[in-house]
């Protein structure tokens, strides 16, 4: 059976692209393979984290996950650091990266200039994302675009490793959702819909209100022309909106064209769309929220799960390169 990981850090709010453009897919793919989802709380580590805030986003991104589909009892969903070997592992991947392949990573170009503290971490943030994905033999790795270079650094490594100490790990392939998953800032369409643009009114969370979620898309960027069509490029702004109404109710964003002839309704349609879609998530998170132990057993179970596969991959690598048994 394929094997599949992904990550999430446990940083900012998810949001409706969040959950569009991954976490819906992921939904999907426990059913198909055998699947592991996981809260990359020491990724987030790498920017400076307010501890309180950090254990509670940790958990309340797990209880999301879970109340947008993810189930525990068909995937692996666990924390990071419940897992040791994660951070085991990236020091053996810090020896097999080199410094000039680090210091390509856009990511981290981007992440540093905008950052007034620069940790290592931030810098070595590849290498602890190659021992997520190795570590569990992983076939396909969902992720967005942005994700593209370091899952093909991740390959490289993989197969220095392997060509360095015999055949270790599993050389992974990066799934990348076709275009079309990507949900667009409401206020600012041409950009994406992220935590990091700073921009509540366009960004729409997945615990909004929804009152709140009516009212941004009701005044969200159109244009001037009165034309409904899906075209990204010259109508940004109706675009989106016709992403995120096909998105929720499973069709093409031309076939959600179809018979409009006014951005009122089509606003309004959008908004009932995203509001059908989020209240049975909201009305099941708030189930597990009331219920902190449950959320703790289901993740703890997870990590043993997890653990079991990555303690004996670590292992081979361990023994591969050259480090004592004890
Ligand atoms: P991030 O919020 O950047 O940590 O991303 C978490 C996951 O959500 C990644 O797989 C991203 O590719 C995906 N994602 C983030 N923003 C969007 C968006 N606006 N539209 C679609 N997918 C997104
Ligand atoms: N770097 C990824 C992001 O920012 C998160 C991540 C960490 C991840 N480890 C991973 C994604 C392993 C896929 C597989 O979105």
């Amino acid at each position: 059976m394929t094997r599949v990981l992904s990550g999430i850090q446990p940083s900012g709010a998810l949001h409706l692209g969040n959950l569009l453009g991954a976490v819906r897919n992921w939904v999907v793919d426990q059913h198909e393979a055998d699947s592991f989802f996981c809260v990359v709380d020491l990724h987030a580590l790498t920017s400076v984290q307010d501890p309180a805030a950090l254990r509670d986003n940790t958990l309340q991104l797990a209880q999301l996950l879970i109340a947008c589909g993810l189930d525990p009892a068909v995937c692996t969903l666990f924390v990071q650091s419940h897992v040791r070997a994660h951070t085991e592992l990236a020091w053996l991947m810090e020896c097999t990266v080199s410094f000039g392949e680090l210091r390509r990573m856009t990511q981290f170009k981007d992440k540093s200039d905008k950052a007034e503290f620069v940790s290592a971490a931030l810098f070595t943030y590849p290498a602890l994302m190659a021992a997520d994905i190795l570590l569990y033999d992983t076939d396909r790795v969902p992720v967005g675009d942005d994700q593209r270079q370091h899952l093909e650094l991740t390959r490289d490594v993989a197969i220095r490793f392997n060509s360095r100490y015999g055949d270790t790990f599993v050389v992974p392939e990066a799934a990348i959702p076709k275009a079309g998953a990507r949900v667009m800032d409401l206020q600012q369409p041409s950009n994406k819909m992220s935590k990091s643009l700073d921009s509540p009114q366009g960004t729409i969370g997945v615990l909004d209100p929804l009152k709140d979620i009516e009212k941004k898309i009701k005044r969200a960027v159109t244009d001037t022309d009165g034309e409904i069509r899906y075209d990204p490029a010259t109508k940004p702004g109706v675009s989106n909106l016709l992403s995120i109404l096909a998105a929720c109710t499973g069709r093409t964003p031309e076939q959600a064209a179809e018979g409009y002839t006014q951005y009122g309704p089509l606003k309004a349609d959008t908004a009932a769309a995203v509001v059908d879609t989020l209240t049975p998530i909201q009305r099941r998170f708030e189930e597990l929220r009331a219920d902190p132990a449950e959320t703790a057993r289901l993740l703890a179970v997870g990590a043993d799960k997890a653990a079991s596969v990555a303690d004996e991959v670590l292992g081979r690598a361990r023994n591969a390169i050259g480090l004592l048994p004890r």
